[in-house]
């Protein structure tokens, strides 16, 4: 079976290698989207009966049809391959197999630009909402620990040179800020892309008086995109934009497998990884590696390199171009990998181990030279005078000293519970506006 329009309607088509080359990836990829298309295709029919261009019965046989496409999909019993140009021709197709006439009934006020363009704003609100979800997650296991471990101390450091005292509680709630920031910036993405192109077919409108509002509410979007250019001509920036909020988080889950390939090492030996996130190596019997950790540093790589494709094809002239099919491999490849590195990070975040005795080993006595300086210069010196007397009086202190100044300092670095209920306050607010 191939595109029912290609036979009746506009010459012979495309012959099998150009179609191989039309069809390639992206019929693959559609399997991902046509959950998506089918949801909306319901909703354009509900509209196209509510205007009066499909009878009751029609509308529910195409409604029926759908869900029955659906649930072969879903149990491998029906296959979106190669034989279809893309997954939209390939519901109409089967609609027309499995109903008759009514099947083609399903295109009426619609073409594939709007079908594709609300499949895709469809595909990025679920993903937007469980990037929110898993970065809320991390960042609740982080504010959970911060708070168990808040006072544990551990050397900060600037240019990655022992700097000053810091605690396990300020890293882990610095984490937690972060991702928190990441859910806040997921959430308001969804909110920006979440408008219904759907009703604006090729990027010209048509000639019906189609129930936008109505598909609009049937399908929870919160509001229209109105313009039917800017419909086709948002294509891509959408995508881009999410994969922005995507990268905000990947940068940051960077980070943290940085912080811990480096915590690992036998040099700093401050954190032991599960089991479950190391592998051995094939020749040296000794190695313990911690691989996890490293490819989630990879992922952010692999969201770099979908934004810097999606820019490339975007050099476009206004209204559809095919182009715009290439912008789907690099935003699924993107939130494929990304959601499945970020989803794994709670689960490490929850299990790993600090080795405290390593990070007060690590706190040498200069480490206090800046809170030196600060009560000096309150005693009513000169900052800088309080600088010099300072580093002068650090030189000759021995470690007993600064054990003493670090017991005396109030829980170093440590967040504190204001703090950690300021970031928690926002947490449960993020959580209540994602639902
Ligand atoms: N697979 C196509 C895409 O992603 C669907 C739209 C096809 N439209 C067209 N006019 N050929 O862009």
């Amino acid at each position: 079976s191939g595109p029912i329009w290609k036979k009746d309607g506009a010459g012979k088509g495309p012959d099998a290698a150009v179609m191989d080359f039309l069809a390639g990836e992206d019929v693959v990829l559609d399997r991902q989207l046509i959950g998506f298309d089918i949801t909306a295709s319901q909703a354009h029919v509900a509209g196209l009966e509510t205007i009066g261009v499909l009878s009751a019965d029609e509308a529910r046989q195409l409604v029926d049809g759908l869900e029955t496409i659906r649930g072969e999909l879903a149990s491998g019993e029906r296959v979106l391959n190669a034989a279809f140009e893309d997954g939209h021709s390939a519901l109409e197709t089967w609609l027309t197999e499995d109903l008759g006439a009514v099947g083609g009934k399903v295109h009426t006020g619609r073409s594939r630009n709007d079908q594709v363009a609300v499949a895709m704003r469809l595909y990025l609100k679920d993903r937007l909402a469980r990037l929110a979800g898993t970065c809320m997650e991390t960042a609740g296991v982080l504010l959970k620990r911060a708070a168990a471990e808040a006072d544990i101390p551990m050397p900060g450091y600037t240019h990655l040179q022992r700097a000053m005292p810091a605690s396990v509680g300020m890293w882990l709630a610095g984490h937690a800020e972060a991702f928190i920031d990441n859910a806040a910036l997921a959430i308001a993405t969804r909110d920006w892309l979440d408008a219904s192109p759907l009703g604006t077919a090729s990027g010209f409108g048509v000639n019906l008086p189609l129930a936008r509002e109505q598909v609009r509410e049937q399908l929870g979007f919160s509001r229209l995109l109105v313009n039917p250019q800017y419909a086709q001509n948002s294509r891509g920036k959408v995508e881009g934009q999410a994969l922005s909020a995507l990268a905000a988080a990947t940068t940051d889950l960077r980070r943290v497998a940085w912080d811990l390939s480096l915590f690992t090492t036998s040099e700093f030996d401050f954190v032991s990884l599960p089991d479950d996130f190391c592998t051995g190596s094939s020749i040296m019997p000794n190695k313990r590696n911690p691989d996890a950790v490293e490819l989630l540093r990879a992922a952010h790589g692999v969201v770099t390199g979908a934004r810097v494709e999606l820019d490339s094809i975007l050099s476009l002239p206004s209204g559809y171009q095919r182009d715009l099919q290439a912008t789907k491999p690099p935003v699924l490849r993107a939130f494929a990998a990304g959601l499945q590195a970020l989803d794994l990070l709670p689960g490490l975040l929850a299990a790993m181990e600090w080795n405290t005795g390593a990070m007060e080993a690590a706190l040498s006595p200069d480490m206090f030279a800046t809170d030196l300086s600060v009560e000096l210069a309150l005693e009513g010196k000169p900052f800088r005078e309080a600088y010099r007397e300072a580093a002068a009086r650090i030189a000759g202190m021995d470690a007993g000293d600064a054990a003493k100044s670090l017991s005396e300092r109030v829980s170093p670095g440590a967040p504190g519970a204001l703090l950690l209920e300021q970031l928690q306050a926002r947490l449960a607010h993020l959580e209540t506006i994602l639902k």
